[in-house]
Order: C-alpha cells, then structure tokens, then sequence
C-alpha cells in the first residue's frame, strides 16, 4: 500500500528485525533514523558495511542511496520522528519469560526526547500485555512529569500473531485465569484497533 503522507520514523535497534524494516520504509519514500546503542554497529553502518548475514555492501549502500536513512547511537532524533519502533531483544529468561530489561532500557531512552502526537510501536516480541500493562504506565507516568510539554503520549501495540499464542503461554497470569492463546490474540487485536 503507498502512502499519500510520508513519515519521519525512528527504529530503536537495528538488528535482524529493525535493520529491514528501516530499508522497508526507506523504499516506501519515508525518513528513517535508525538508533543503536551498539557503537560497532552503528559505525559499520556508516562505513557502509553490514553485520547481518543476509544482508550484503550493496544492500547498506542501497539504503543510504537517497540520504532518508540516518544512524546514530544518540536518541536525540527522537524529537523529529512521527513514529517510534522498539526493536530491541527480549531473549527468554529462565523462566522462560521474555526478558524486558532491554525494552524498558529503550523506553527510558526515549522518554527525554518525546513530544506531543508521536505514536510509539513495540515490535519486539513479548507476552500480549506488555504494551497495555507495562510500557503504557511507565510512559504516562515518567511523561507527564517529565516531558517537554507535559502531554502524553500515544500507545499502540504492534502485534505479531504467532509470538502472542507462544506469549500466551508464556504467561503465568494468564495460566491462572486458564486463558487459551486464542484469547489473547482476541484480546490484543481488539485493544489494537482502539
Ligand atoms: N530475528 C527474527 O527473525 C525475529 C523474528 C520475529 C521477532 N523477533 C523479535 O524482534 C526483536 C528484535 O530481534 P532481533 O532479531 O532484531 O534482535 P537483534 O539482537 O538482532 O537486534 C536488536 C538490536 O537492538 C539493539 N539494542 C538493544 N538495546 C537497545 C537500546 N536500549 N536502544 C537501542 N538499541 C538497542 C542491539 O544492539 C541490537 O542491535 C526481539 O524481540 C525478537 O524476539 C525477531
């Protein structure tokens, strides 16, 4: 789908996931600022070289061809962005609980540079809840007192339908209220479209 409005995007973690989706909006005429807090990676890139395996030289020269792709380690772009896409890890702790130290971290890191109308989307993959229950809290109540301007932010969840069903499982609240996946996936989808 082409979009009339083109759109200023700031993709937090340029890995497997946010690199390619930095090139998707970038082909689709948008500005993408790529932020990584891995310096290496983040100087490989403006050496226009890659450290994904799938990913080849003319790929990252590619993506840089029009001058709408911007990397950095600083989050200050934050200000410029329309939309803001949290790609960062969440490996699985031991109790086999998606790990959301990572998504906090790059949550706290945008916190400072955050402005009225932006919308924010959690990419990574996680138990359904983490955006309503988590991320949604942490951002009111930091952005509020903290923020530029005091407004607030907007929510929305990204929603990746098999990682919700293994989220569901996942989750030992939900096991307790003897929720299925299929609810979950039910639940988040109808929250999404709020
Ligand atoms: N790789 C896949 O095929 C795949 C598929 C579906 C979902 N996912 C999910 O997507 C998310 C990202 O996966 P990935 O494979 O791209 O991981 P990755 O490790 O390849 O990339 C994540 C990047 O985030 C960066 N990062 C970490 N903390 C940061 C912070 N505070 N600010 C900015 N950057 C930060 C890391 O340096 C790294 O470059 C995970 O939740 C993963 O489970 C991955």
């Amino acid at each position: 789908m082409e979009l009339a409005h083109k759109y200023k995007i700031a993709i937090i973690g340029l890995g497997y996931v946010g690199l390619p989706l930095a090139k998707l909006f970038v082909e689709k005429g948008n500005t993408v600022y790529g932020i990584d807090t891995d310096i290496r990676k983040i100087q490989m890139l403006q050496k226009r070289q890659s450290y994904l395996s799938d990913y080849k030289r003319n790929d990252i020269r590619e993506l840089f061809s029009g001058k709408k792709f911007h990397v950095s380690h600083s989050f200050e772009v934050i200000e410029k962005a329309d939309v803001i896409i949290l790609c960062v890890p969440t490996p699985l702790d031991e109790q086999m609980q998606p790990d959301l130290k990572f998504v906090i971290n790059a949550t706290r890191c945008i916190l400072p540079h955050l402005k009225r109308g932006q919308l924010i989307a959690l990419e990574s993959s996680t138990f359904p809840g983490t955006s309503e229950e988590i991320l949604k809290p942490l951002l009111e109540r930091e952005y509020r007192t903290g923020g530029r301007d005091g407004s607030s932010a907007s929510l929305f969840a990204g929603t990746d339908r098999s990682r919700v069903a293994l989220g569901a499982v996942a989750n030992s609240e939900g096991r307790r209220r003897g929720e299925s996946g299929k609810h979950f996936v039910r639940k988040r989808s109808l929250w999404y479209r709020i």
